[in-house]
């Protein structure tokens, strides 16, 4: 009987380089987490870890974006806005297409205005544009000042203001209460005083 040993070459090399594959491949797959075809958001396509959602007549954002997704195309949809803080989780995104959407430019629109400013590529966003209110349609986003937007926040003001007055009745109404619980507290140990004079009173007197 014949053995032939592949000299320098040891089994036990074969079978770690067989594992570290099949390690790699299953991690390859579980890694772009999310830009897999299984989690990827309808009615998108995904590549790896670019997310295009281009062209769908979106109103709103996907539920659900891949976290580590380092692109994302939204141009040509019916977003009017973004919800503040939505893309402060994804860390890796860098691309963002954000073109041919009717963006409403009120006070809303603050949070994606800051977002696309502080980008390092912020020049890929200089065809996103307003498309109302009308004395702000076609204007660049990006280089809207602060009060432009703010003098569209009627609503905003609106919610605001029946906020404050709703509080203002309420601290009026408890201070109210606290101020009638203190007189009738008063009033109360006035009578007991009275009843107690009258009490010693009929003590005294013989
Ligand atoms: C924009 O999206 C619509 C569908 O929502 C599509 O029919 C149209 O061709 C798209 N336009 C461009 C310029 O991609």
């Amino acid at each position: 009987m014949t053995r032939i040993d592949s000299p320098g070459v040891p089994s036990g090399s074969i079978s770690l380089t067989l594992v570290l594959i099949a390690v790699a491949y299953l991690f390859g797959s579980t890694l772009p987490a999310g830009c897999s075809a299984n989690n990827c958001p309808s009615p998108c396509t995904c590549t790896w870890s670019k997310v295009d959602c281009s062209s769908k007549s979106q109103a709103s954002l996907p539920d659900t974006l891949p976290r580590y997704m380092t692109d994302l195309m939204l141009n040509n949809n019916t977003l009017k806005n973004i919800p503040p803080g939505t893309f402060d989780i994804f860390d890796h995104l860098e691309h963002l297409e954000l073109n041919d959407n009717p963006w409403h430019c009120d006070c809303n629109i603050a949070y994606m205005r800051s977002w696309m400013i502080k980008n390092e590529n912020r020049e890929q966003f200089k065809r996103v544009k307003c498309s109302s209110p009308e004395p702000l349609r076609g204007r660049v986003i990006m280089y809207l000042q602060p009060e432009e937007l703010s003098a569209y926040c009627e609503l905003f003001n609106c919610k605001y203001l029946n906020m404050s007055q709703g509080s203002l009745y309420f601290t009026v109404i408890f201070h109210g209460s606290l101020i009638m619980t203190v007189n009738i507290s008063t009033l109360y140990l006035k009578i007991f005083n009275v009843i107690i004079g009258l009490a010693r009173l009929k003590l005294t007197v013989p």
